[in-house]
C-alpha cells in the first residue's frame, strides 16, 4: 500500500473550479492574497495522515514508540497535532525542550538528544521530566548524573551509538557511519557501560539509540540497524549481566521532491523493522525490544509547501533565463546546502503547459541563492504565485534573517479553514534584540 511519504504533493490537493492549486479546501493564491508571500502552508490532514500511517503499519509490534524529531518543524500548533496523535518528542535543544513543554506535549514521552547538551539544558530537560535522555558522550554522563543527583531523581537514558552503518545519502545527513561527531562508537560501549554500573548511581540505563542518516531509500538499512543493536545488546548481557529493554531507531525515512525520487513505503520500513527484531532477538538471544522510531522528514515535509511571489526575471547573453521569487535561501537553505531539488508549480495556472527552461532564483545577495535549475515552466509572469512542494521538513527550521528579511507566516489549513500558526516577522522583530552602547547613541 502507498503510503504518503511517497506522494509530491499534500494528500488535499486538488485544482479547485477557478483553476487554482487548493490544499486543505483553501485556494492558494487566495492565501496569498489574504497572509502574503513568501508563506509556508502546513495541510493537517497529511500530518494526521502521515502519523496514522506509521502508527497502523507497527501494529503488528505493540512495544513501539512514536516520537516525532522536532528539528524537522516545530511549532506550537504542529505539538498539538502530534500530541493528540499519541506521539511523543525528539528534542534536542532548550528552545524545542520549551517549545514541547509550553504547548502541552506529554513529557514523559519525550526524549532528549544531542551530541554536546548543557549542564542548564539538562537541568531543564530534567526538571520538565523529560522521560528519556540519549547520552552521547562521556562527560555528558558525568553531568547528567550529576543533575540528576542534584534533583534527587534517578534518569532513565540510552546510549547513542554509531552502528558503523552507511547509507546512501547526502555527506552532510549520513550519522551512522563510524567517522561522525555522535554518539559513542561501539568499542567505547564497553567503559560507558561500567561507569554506568559502577559510578553513576542517578542513570538507569535502559538501551541503546541510533540514528543512520535522512532522507534515505534503502529499507534493508534498517535491518542491519537492528540487528547491530541487537547484537550489542546481547553482548552487554553476558558481560554485564544488564538487560537493555529499549532501542530506539532514530528516523531518517526519505520522501519524494521531484517525480524520480521513490521512497519506500513506511509499512516497507516497518516490516522490515518487525523482521529483523524477530530473527536478531532469537539469533542474540535477547527479549524482543521496545522500539522507539524518531521520524521528522516523513512526517512533515510532504505536509508543507511554500508559496513565492514572482517578480523580475532576466534573459542572460548564454540564453539561459532567471526568474526570481520573494524568498529563497534564508526560508529554504536545502537547495544551496545540499543541492537538494524540488518541484514547483504555478498555483494560479496549473493547467498552462510547460514551454520554457527557466532558473528559479531567489531574493539574497549570493549567486548561489537558486531554488531550482533549469527546469520547464509555462511562460511565468510577474505576479504569478509559484507552489514549491516539499518544504515542511528543515526550511523554516533551518531559516535565517539573512539580508535582514524578515521570515515568512506559516498557516495550517483543514477543512477550508486557514489559521496563522507563526506570525510573519515585523521590522520591530527584527531589531528586538539589538542594542545601542550608549557612547553610540545619536
Ligand atoms: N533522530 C535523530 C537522532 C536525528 O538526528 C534525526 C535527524 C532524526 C531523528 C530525524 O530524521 P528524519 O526522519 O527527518 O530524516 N537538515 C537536513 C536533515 C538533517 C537531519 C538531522 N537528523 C536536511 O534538510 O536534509
Amino acid at each position: 500500500m502507498k503510503t504518503a511519504n511517497q506522494s509530491l504533493k499534500p494528500v488535499t490537493t486538488k485544482i479547485n473550479d477557478k483553476s487554482h492549486i487548493e490544499i486543505g479546501g483553501c485556494d492558494l493564491v487566495e492565501l496569498a492574497q489574504q497572509y502574503g508571500t513568501p508563506l509556508y502552508v502546513f495541510d493537517e490532514k497529511t500530518i494526521r495522515t502521515i502519523a496514522r500511517e506509521y502508527k497502523d503499519a507497527f501494529k503488528s509490534y505493540p512495544k513501539v514508540s512514536m516520537l516525532y524529531a522536532s528539528k524537522a518543524f516545530m511549532t506550537k500548533a504542529i505539538v498539538r497535532i502530534l500530541d493528540e496523535e499519541g506521539f511523543g518528542f525528539d528534542m534536542v535543544s532548550g528552545g524545542e525542550i520549551y517549545t514541547a513543554h509550553s504547548a502541552g506535549a506529554d513529557m514523559k514521552k519525550c526524549l532528549f538528544n544531542g551530541n554536546n547538551k548543557s549542564y542548564d539544558e539538562l537541568q531543564m530537560a530534567v526538571e520538565l521530566g523529560v522521560g528519556l535522555v540519549s547520552v552521547d558522550n562521556f562527560l555528558e554522563l558525568a553531568l547528567l548524573n550529576e543533575v540528576a543527583k542534584s534533583n534527587g531523581k534517578t534518569i532513565d537514558i540510552l546510549l547513542r551509538v554509531t552502528p558503523g552503518i552507511e547509507c546512501h545519502t547526502h555527506e552532510y545527513i549520513q550519522t551512522g557511519h563510524l567517522d561522525s561527531k555522535f554518539g559513542f562508537d561501539l568499542t567505547q560501549v564497553d567503559d560507558a557501560v561500567e561507569l554506568i554500573v559502577d559510578e553513576y548511581k542517578n542513570l538507569n540505563l535502559v538501551g541503546l539509540h541510533a540514528h543512520i542518516g535522512s532522507q534515505i531509500f534503502e529499507t534493508s538499512i534498517y535491518y542491519d540497524e537492528v540487528e547491530v543493536l541487537l547484537k550489542e545488546i546481547g553482548r552487554i548481557k553476558e558481560k554485564f549481566s544488564l538487560n537493555l529493554t529499549h532501542i530506539n531507531l532514530g528516523g531518517g525515512l526519505g520522501i519524494k521532491y521531484t517525480e524520480d525520487d521513490c521512497p519506500p513505503s513506511i509499512n516497507e520500513i516497518a516490516d522490515k523493522i518487525i523482521s529483523s527484531i524477530k530473527e536478531n532477538s532469537t539469533k542474540y538471544n535477547v527479549d524482543e525490544p521496545e522500539i522507539h522510531i524518531e521520524p521528522g522528514r516523513s512526517i512533515i515535509g510532504t505536509s508543507g509547501v511554500t508559496l513565492y511571489t514572482v517578480g523580475s526575471s532576466k534573459q542572460v547573453p548564454n540564453g539561459k533565463k532567471y526568474v526570481a521569487v520573494d524568498g529563497g535561501m534564508a526560508d529554504n537553505p536545502r537547495p544551496s546546502l545540499y543541492q537538494a531539488v524540488y518541484t514547483a508549480e504555478v498555483a494560479n495556472r496549473p493547467w498552462d503547459e510547460p514551454v520554457e527552461t527557466v532558473t528559479i532564483a531567489g531574493r539574497f545577495c549570493e549567486s548561489g541563492d537558486i531554488l531550482i535549475k533549469d527546469v520547464k515552466m509555462p511562460e511565468l509572469k510577474e505576479g504569478d504565485i509559484l507552489c514549491f512542494y516539499d518544504t515542511g521538513a528543515y526550511g523554516y527550521s533551518m531559516s535565517s534573517n539573512y539580508n535582514r528579511v524578515l521570515k515568512p507566516a506559516a498557516v495550517l489549513v483543514n477543512n477550508s479553514q486557514s489559521d496563522i500558526i507563526i506570525d510573519r516577522e515585523s521590522y520591530e522583530h527584527l531589531v528586538a534584540s539589538d542594542r545601542i552602547p550608549d557612547r553610540l547613541k545619536v
